[in-house]
């Protein structure tokens, strides 16, 4: 797959699974309540794709490669990203935090786990937008077409150390995941 191809296609898996994140918070602000194996499922989905798949490959392959072609440009957006990144991990923490809570009983105050799961998305689906215009500007138009090789190459090399149906066993879980956000919102 074409690195650009490769970005939009595991953005779109990552919105079907942090669509659902709205649908919790809007569940527990309603004071529903949401089976705790969904919101593992949910942090299972961050941590296994959008970490250590998606924004490895970001950090580790992509943006190295953008920045050799960017040194001279007088607009950089990679730091950008690269805060959002942070921004989104220490998210990642919070809402992993208020899982945590509401798993132990704590479920009075919905708000709790209900601000970090909206601003997660938020962010995130922000943060995905934006890099769907100009990351992908970036690759087509400034790497030369040896570095975009390579770049698919180190991508696939990171696949591979995630094991044999890494990519279906994620796909599988968003879908899971987008599929149960639906019937709660319903
Ligand atoms: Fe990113
Ligand atoms: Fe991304």
């Amino acid at each position: 797959m074409k690195p650009s191809e490769e970005l939009n296609s595991e953005h779109r898996i990552i919105g079907k699974a942090i669509s659902t994140l709205r649908a919790i918070a809007r569940s527990v602000r309603e004071d529903r309540d949401v089976p705790v194996a969904l919101l593992d499922h949910e942090l299972e989905f961050i941590r296994g794709f959008t970490e250590e798949c998606h924004h490895r490959k970001e950090e580790e392959v992509l943006f190295p490669a953008l920045a050799e072609q960017l040194r001279t440009a007088p607009v950089d957006p990679l730091p950008e990203f690269l805060r959002e990144h942070v921004r989104i991990r220490i998210l990642l923490d919070e809402l992993r935090e208020a899982v945590g809570a509401y798993a132990a009983g704590e479920t009075a105050n919905g708000d709790k786990l209900a601000a970090p799961a909206d601003e997660y998305a938020d962010l995130s689906i922000e943060h995905m937008r934006k890099e769907n215009v100009i990351l992908i500007d970036l690759i087509e138009n400034t790497l030369p077409a040896d570095k975009k090789l390579e770049v698919a190459e180190r991508f696939l090399v990171i696949e591979d150390e995630l094991g044999p149906g890494y990519r279906e066993y994620y796909e599988e879980l968003a879908d899971n995941l987008r599929d149960e956000g639906r019937r709660m919102a319903a």
